[in-house]
């Protein structure tokens, strides 16, 4: 079983609207945030890498990395410089529950560290994403606080530098 991550193109299109449909990833998605990925996916700003996490060359997630300090929106509002953060989401409910999410993390992870001015990993699940909390928490990641983003109650949650070498080295 090989899961490999890739840049996602615009042949991904219908497959990332097929995905918005699925009852699991519009649960995570805060404030109905809309991706409007025919525009987003032509275009590759600094800021960011979008990616499609292929488990055999097939499809079965989706992944986005930003250095929220300059991504565009300032989303994340005052935050530190040197960071990343991410969205994730897997597909099919049938992908869900299997270990592939925590694969599609460590390969996730691995890439942001290996910039290396990076010195720690940010993730804003909802409040009530219980299951999120117990993934990114197995994975590293420490509650750092509550934050209301656009009127959404999320949970942020870091994966610090210092904590990926002693846990992944
Ligand atoms: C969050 C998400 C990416 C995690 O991916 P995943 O592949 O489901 O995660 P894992 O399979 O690694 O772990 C999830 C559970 O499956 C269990 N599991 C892992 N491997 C397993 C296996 N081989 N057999 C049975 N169970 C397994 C884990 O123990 C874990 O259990 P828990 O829910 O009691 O903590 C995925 O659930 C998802 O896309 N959710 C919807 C979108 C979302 O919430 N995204 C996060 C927004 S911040």
């Amino acid at each position: 079983m090989t899961i490999k991550l890739r840049q996602a193109t615009i042949s991904d299109l219908e497959l990332l609207k097929y995905w918005d449909t699925k009852q699991h990833v519009i649960d995570c998605d805060p404030d109905d945030y809309e991706w409007d990925w025919e525009n987003e996916l032509q275009r590759d700003p600094e800021w960011r890498e979008q990616l499609i996490a292929e488990l055999d060359a097939r499809p079965i997630g989706f992944i986005q990395i930003i250095d929220p300090y300059i991504e565009e929106t300032h989303y994340w509002g005052k935050v530190q410089q040197n960071k990343r953060a991410l969205d994730i989401w897997i597909g099919e409910e049938k992908d869900l529950n299997k270990g592939l999410g925590t694969i599609m993390m460590q390969l996730t992870i691995e890439r942001c560290f290996k910039e290396p001015n990076v010195d720690g990993i940010l993730i804003d699940p909802l409040k009530t994403n219980t299951k999120a909390h117990r993934f990114y928490k197995r994975l590293g990641f420490e509650f750092i606080q509550e934050k209301d983003f656009n009127g959404t109650a999320c949970f942020v949650f870091e994966l610090k530098k210092a904590t990926y070498k002693n846990l992944y080295n």
